[in-house]
């Protein structure tokens, strides 16, 4: 299991989770509070440089919700705020910036929030074309508490336009992948006055407030097109019948044939943002959101959290030479091998080592099949990019074992539930067999490449 069950969500009460999280399905209007620039900055991406440009499409009547504040209106920013993380960390940490009306807290926008998946990321239900609020929650979630660091978040607007840029020059990704990259297009930051000042602070105390402003998913579908998440296809209804098991009913396909086009819309982008760019997204099952046709036939990949989840390689590749300084220094490097490891981890021991039994349990496609599939997606992709050839040996996705990501080493063992300076990561320990060379079966017209069976 990735993690100890039951124990995510810390800080949250009952109450607050029959309110607040994703499966109580209830959306709710979130308060807004204005922070004077003095404690706050804003960014957006081209278009969006000054925040009247923001609050323009985000909100109705941006002056209703200011006229709290008087003549020096101009002096503030605003910023919807969770509730849970105003009364239980704004009201008692910012204490004296509200006193001095530096943090003032306002009207709800009105407009109903529905919480994802992540819990602190909302959908307005009531205007599907804005955005996505993605905000601080301090609670510990996984690995780490929910804040917004201050630098990422400052950044995650030059981030998100570099990003688009990438995909937009390159006719692969844009055309033929239109893969979706949804963008956290704005933010606003504010930085804790005295917790930045004390390095040995525990670092959820530096993410406390802030918002980041992500482009909704919904305008970037064609007409009869449908997005679930990733984690949706390892879902089993209470009827026993997994989604998986239904979708591939629904469009008609052999299981191989429908799991084959899985494949085809989820791996080229992200091998080609790996291989191309040295770049990789984190695609686990909450940040992968797959795209189906009306017949519910997978056919794209839309991708999210960019500045926390984006990686690049630590080697320098000339693609990467144009790179934004403020990109460059919030953007994570990693080893070549670190780099595969999102994908390997993430993906294929994340979801698809748990899809490929249920696939096997509820419509007979064998594991081994799916993993042979899975591995000729890979070789498609390297026939049609020969010339990238050096790059599929340095991020080598065919290591006959590959590092074993484990979450519940971080809880057990290592971080526990203490205080630390800084953000930890996930955990690595021992190796496991790499299920893209271990499985060793040909597929009709397979080249015969790449099948060594694990040691
Ligand atoms: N199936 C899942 N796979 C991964 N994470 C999940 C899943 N379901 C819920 N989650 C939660 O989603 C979050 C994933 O972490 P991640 O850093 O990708 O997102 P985030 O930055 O908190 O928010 P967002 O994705 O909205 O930007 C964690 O809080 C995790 O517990
Ligand atoms: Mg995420």
């Amino acid at each position: 299991p990735w993690i100890v069950p039951n124990k995510g969500r810390i800080g949250f009460s009952g109450t607050d989770a029959a309110r607040w999280a994703p499966e109580a399905r209830s959306p709710r209007p979130l308060p807004w509070i204005a922070v004077h620039r003095r404690l706050a900055e804003y960014r957006g991406v081209p278009g969006l440089e000054r925040p009247e440009q923001l609050y323009a499409r985000e909100l109705d009547d941006v002056d209703a919700l200011r006229a709290a504040l008087g003549p020096d209106a101009g002096d503030y920013l605003l910023l919807p705020v969770h509730p849970w993380q105003w009364d239980e960390t704004i009201l008692p940490l910012f204490a004296p910036w509200i006193a001095s009306g530096e943090i003032v807290p306002l009207p709800s926008d009105g407009d109903p929030r529905l919480p994802q998946q992540s819990i602190r990321s909302f959908f307005n239900t009531a205007h599907p074309e804005r955005c996505t609020v993605k905000l601080p929650l301090s609670v510990l979630n996984t690995l780490v508490w929910r804040g917004l660091p201050v630098e990422r978040t400052l950044a995650a607007p030059a981030v998100t336009a570099w990003l688009l840029g990438l995909r937009d020059a390159d006719p692969y990704l844009r055309d033929e992948c239109r893969v979706i990259l949804l963008g956290e297009i704005a933010s606003v930051t504010v930085d804790h006055p005295l917790y930045r000042e004390l390095p040995e602070a525990p670092y959820q105390y530096k993410e406390l407030l802030g918002a980041i402003w992500r482009q909704p998913l919904g305008p970037f579908l064609d007409g009869g097109e449908r997005a679930r998440t990733l984690a949706a296809l390892l879902q089993t209804g209470s009827d026993g019948r997994a989604l998986a098991a239904e979708l591939i009913d629904r469009s008609g396909l052999l299981p191989g044939d429908w799991t084959a086009r899985l494949f085809a819309a989820t791996m080229p982008p992200l091998l080609h943002f790996l291989y191309r760019y040295g770049l990789v997204f984190s695609p686990h099952g909450e940040n992968a959101i797959v795209v189906f046709d009306p017949s519910d036939v997978p056919v794209r990949l839309a991708v999210k959290d960019f500045v926390d989840d984006v990686n690049l390689s630590a080697q320098s590749l000339p693609e990467l030479h144009a790179l934004p300084a403020e990109v460059a220094e919030v953007l994570l490097r990693e080893s070549p091998q670190g780099l595969c490891q999102f994908i390997h981890s993430g993906l294929f021991i994340g979801v698809f080592r748990y899809l490929a039994p249920l696939l096997e349990a509820q419509t007979g496609l064998p594991e081994t099949e799916f993993w042979a599939l899975l591995r000729a997606e890979v070789l498609r992709y390297q026939d049609r990019f020969p010339e990238l050839g050096e790059r599929f040996e340095l991020f080598d996705l065919f290591r006959p074992r590959i590092d074993r990501l484990c979450l519940n080493r971080n809880r057990l063992l290592l971080d526990g539930y203490q205080d630390r300076p800084h953000r930890p990561h996930a955990a690595r320990h021992g190796t496991v067999p790499n299920a893209l060379v271990a499985v060793d079966v040909r597929l009709p017209g397979q080249r015969d490449r790449i099948v060594t069976p694990a040691p």
